[in-house]
């Protein structure tokens, strides 16, 4: 069979400010399921960057005293930084004022020009810095000051310059059309709905070009206009498979299985992003998938609160997977979520030290001490054995429904279902009292443990590279750890390395 492609990509970040939880999160969400289709064997392509132009970009180069290059290199840098904290598996690392991207960016222009969807005009109307974004004056709220604001909160300006003009309003049945052959292409549903609801309450021509600053790629041709940020930083995507150059090793991954974004991107991503994609005749994304926002004890993350979340300072103080793992478990995909340090210790301890680490401890040290420290040999199954077993052997399947709806909770839900289980067996067999009355019976106990653990861990390898390794080391399993391996028989008899514990508890004052 041909290898299956899957190209997921993050938002390309803003670098007006440092990384934070919120930009972890994405990153870390389309981290698991990059590593979770390269265990099933796939061809993955696993795009992040960093958004570093527009208004806002160059506004905050200016308060820091610098030329917007050295600004967004720096800041640039600090993103590639989290990511390697974070353990980002990306394949790729693309900056929007890299050369390739201007080229793609400057291609993709020309191409809509000459399919006649650009047209010069003039802009007049509400801009957000902030949102990036134009908004139409029905949108807007009155803040309590009486000043107009964007729906997001963001405060608005009213701006009048020529501009280029994207044709949008010539792809409403278009779009209209496409989401209706494609339900799975926004998701979750209630996204779906609100971008449909959107797009039929009738499409306006976009503003594409701004003149009123300079940091951006200049407009072919009519160099007083930079693109707008949004029209340069949606063709990343793009730019990372070679484009306009579509014959090169990577152009076989467009178009993207995935793009992984918040739920305050959705518009660009589920409406603008397909439009210029029609317009420049290239084919459509698979998916685009929205995810909630956090807030941080209860409060929103603001410039104004200064509670901005570097998640740097958590790994340093409880680990990395077990971080990872907290991000991915304590909300579902897709809904808001609170982050507190007593939740995250809450979920460490009782998880991980008390559920998966205890189970994997409790068996390991004991064969260290009792059966050889080698993978006892199998004997004769039992029951109880093949009931485990039979739950283990299920367990893949379910895990891979729940990671193709990105029901990350639920994969990992039914994962510690069967650590309950297997907690619940060894207790009922009691391996320690069968040492000295049944040693072979102990042994396929011990044996059922390690292969039941050795699933748990194959699969948890998506969401816990470092740790789910290390348990993988401990059980004597090969290089070769995709989930293939699980349709092979564990290596009875095979010399253990000495195990130590793997999530540690917290103890909090
Ligand atoms: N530059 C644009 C994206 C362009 S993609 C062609 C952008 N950048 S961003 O830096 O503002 O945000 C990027 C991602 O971070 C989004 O997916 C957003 O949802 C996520 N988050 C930012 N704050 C967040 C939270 N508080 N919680 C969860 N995710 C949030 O938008």
């Amino acid at each position: 069979m041909p290898k299956q492609y899957f190209y997921i990509t993050t938002p390309i970040y803003y670098v007006n400010g440092a990384p934070h939880l919120g930009h972890a999160y994405t990153s870390t969400a389309a981290d698991v399921l990059a590593r979770w289709n390269r265990l099933e064997g796939h061809d993955v392509f696993f795009l992040t960057g960093t958004d570093e132009h527009g208004q806002k970009v160059e506004a905050a180069a200016r308060l820091a005293g610098v030329e917007p290059q050295v600004f967004t290199d720096r800041v640039s840098a600090d993103f590639q930084d989290m990511a390697r904290v974070m353990n980002i598996s990306n394949d790729d690392f693309i900056r929007t004022t890299e050369p390739r991207h201007k080229e793609a960016a400057q291609a993709i222009w020309l191409k809509l020009q000459e399919n006649g969807f650009i047209y010069l005009g003039k802009y007049e109307g509400w801009y957000s810095v902030r949102d990036e974004a134009f908004y139409d004056e029905d949108e807007l709220t009155i803040k309590p000051d009486g000043t107009k604001a964007a729906p997001t909160g963001a405060p608005v300006e009213w701006v009048i310059e020529p501009s280029y003009f994207f044709k949008l309003s010539a792809f409403q049945d278009r779009l209209l059309e496409f989401y209706a052959a494609n339900p799975g292409f926004i998701a979750p549903p209630s996204k779906r709905n609100e971008v449909h609801n959107f797009v039929k309450s009738g499409l306006r021509d976009l503003s594409v070009s701004r003149t009123s600053f300079s940091w951006g790629i200049p407009v072919p041709g009519d160099e007083a206009h930079v693109m707008y940020v949004w029209m340069d930083a949606l063709v990343n995507y793009l730019t990372a498979c070679g484009y306009p150059d579509m014959t090169g090793p990577r152009a076989g991954y467009w178009p993207a299985s995935l793009h992984l974004v918040g739920k305050e991107i959705i518009r660009f991503h589920a409406v603008y992003w397909p439009a210029f994609l029609m317009a420049a005749d290239l084919p459509l994304p698979e998916r685009v998938f929205s995810h909630g926002w956090w807030t941080v004890e209860g409060e929103k993350m603001s410039k104004s609160l200064g509670n901005f979340i570097d998640v740097r300072p958590l790994v340093a103080e409880f680990g990395l997977d077990p971080v990872r793992y907290f991000l991915l478990r304590e909300v579902p995909f897709g809904n808001d979520g609170d982050f507190s340090r007593k939740a995250l210790i809450g979920r460490i301890n009782s998880d991980l030290a008390n559920g998966l680490g205890n189970l994997a401890q409790r068996t390991l040290s004991f064969i260290a001490k009792n059966a050889g420290a080698v993978v006892p040999p199998k004997g004769e199954l039992c029951e109880p054995d093949c009931v485990l077993l039979a739950l283990a052997g299920e367990l893949p399947e379910k895990v891979r429904g729940a990671m193709t709806r990105l029901a990350f909770h639920e994969a990992l839900d039914e994962t510690w279902r069967l650590i309950r289980a297997a907690d619940g067996y060894i207790d009922h067999q009691a391996p320690w009292s069968l040492r000295k009355t049944d040693p072979e019976r102990m042994n396929t106990v011990l044996y059922t443990l390690c292969a039941v653990l050795r699933t748990v861990a194959v699969v948890l390898q998506a969401f816990m590279p470092e740790l789910m390794n290390r348990l993988l080391d401990y059980l004597g399993v090969g290089a070769e750890r995709g989930l293939a391996i699980l349709d092979t028989p564990l290596l009875e008899g095979m010399a253990l390395p000495a195990p130590a514990g793997l999530f540690p508890r917290i103890q909090d004052a």
